[in-house]
């Protein structure tokens, strides 16, 4: 039996086992708190995900998007896979050529540029940039003559949605003219991307065609309106925001697919294009698991049953939005038919994850919660409070390994 539909994470006879080893010997390895990483599940969503993409779109290419998670074992997993990487700053970049994507195929993205990033450009030649103001044209153009080197160059588009602010609009005609004026002054670098990311955890395939229809409508404007060239074939980028597997299936990736394809040929020429994603949580969030303790077994005064974790919102950051899935580590085959909510060891009574989700009838202080859908933005996000981290366990080809769990600086 699969928890949460995940191969990684089965019980056959009664007997958990994370990436086919069995949860008592991990648990003889490993104290909780820990991480569970399972690289090969990672591999397994890199080929998934690039057999839909370039079933539709031949030599359609993926960049991870490091931000989601940076452990180590999980770059090389997705390195091995054949993705490219897209950093959002110099030291994503240094882990991503640490674990194998070469230089060219990591996408320097972001929103914000330090010395580091631009120092980027005196050690790699050709490296693709991915700019979303106009007022880093030259800065970038610059760090590229001083240094002797050329750059590709994506641009950032924001999706159409009331509110959104990052990216260039393609439908604000000064910015876009303040753009093509940036882009004719340079002379290091060669525009040939434009990307757009629709969000995170979409539901609807036709977010992805909504967002493909901003870039025609950009490309449109600075080629006609600003004499802006892009070099053949144009990378039109269509950013992640695909939940994780169990939700987003081959059947709404296909669908994905079919929004794009239609929308590019519906007013363009295809084979004018090549397509590009950013997946981030897709390849790593089913790939990556906790396992936490019940400290404290208790009852709110509304009578509703709780427990007290030794992991908190310092662990699992708020931001990570994901979709966790709650399961007994001693009695994973029992009905989790009751509910808990589980309070997490900051002290705030604002750190609670789970309220009222369905649990085992008994849960026992001392016994251990197995989380699934862990895998991203649980280590990458903001997580400032004053208990140790729990370490990783990298479970692959039946063995166990430790890595610290990676954090930023
Ligand atoms: C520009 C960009 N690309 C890709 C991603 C990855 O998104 P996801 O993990 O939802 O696939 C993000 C996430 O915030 C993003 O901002």
């Amino acid at each position: 039996m699969r928890l949460a539909n995940n191969p990684a994470f089965v019980v056959n006879d009664g007997i958990l086992a994370f990436g086919g080893v069995p949860a008592g010997e991990v648990m003889a390895q490993a104290r909780p708190p820990f991480f569970v990483l399972v690289p090969e599940r990672a591999r397994e969503n890199c080929r998934a995900f690039a057999e839909v993409a370039s079933g539709t779109f031949p030599g359609a290419r993926s960049f991870y998007s490091l931000k989601t998670s940076m452990q180590p074992a999980l770059l090389r997993a997705v390195a091995s896979a054949g993705f490219g990487a897209q950093a959002v700053s110099a030291r994503e970049f240094d882990l991503a050529l640490a674990a194998g994507f070469p230089a060219r195929d990591i996408m320097v993205d972001g929103t914000y540029r330090d010395a580091g990033t631009y120092d980027l450009l005196a050690r790699h030649d050709d490296l693709l940039f991915v700019e979303s103001w106009a007022g880093n044209i030259a800065p970038l153009d610059d760090a590229c003559n001083r240094n002797g080197n050329t750059a590709r160059l994506g641009l950032r588009f924001r999706f159409p949605k009331r509110g959104n602010r990052l990216g260039f609009s393609a439908s604000d005609g000064a910015a876009m003219a303040a753009l093509g004026d940036a882009l004719s002054a340079c002379r290091h670098l060669t525009p040939c991307m434009l990307a757009c990311h629709p969000g995170s955890q979409v539901q609807d395939p036709r977010a992805y065609a909504t967002a493909c229809g901003a870039l025609l409508e950009a490309q449109d404007a600075l080629e006609e309106g600003h004499g802006v060239a892009f070099r053949a074939p144009i990378m039109l980028d269509l950013g992640g925001g695909f939940p994780e597997p169990e939700m987003a299936t081959a059947g709404f990736l296909h669908e994905v697919m079919a929004a794009i394809k239609d929308t590019i040929t519906a007013s363009h020429d295809l084979s004018r294009y090549s397509v590009c994603f950013e997946p981030g949580r897709y390849i790593a969030g089913d790939a990556g698991a906790l396992v936490a303790t019940m400290l404290h077994v208790f009852n709110d005064d509304a009578g509703n049953r709780w427990a007290l974790l030794d992991i908190g919102m310092d662990v699992l950051t708020r931001f990570a939005n994901s979709h966790y899935r709650f399961f007994s580590l001693e009695h994973p085959d029992s009905a989790h038919g009751t509910p808990i909510s589980f309070q997490g060891r900051v002290p705030t009574e604002q750190d609670v994850f789970g309220k009222g989700v369905h649990f085992v009838k008994d849960a026992v202080a001392g016994e251990h919660v197995l989380l699934l859908n862990c895998g991203a933005y649980s280590t990458t996000f903001s997580m400032r409070f004053s208990f140790e981290q729990p370490p990783t366990v990298v479970v692959d080809a039946g063995k166990c390994t430790f890595e610290p769990t990676a954090l930023p600086r």
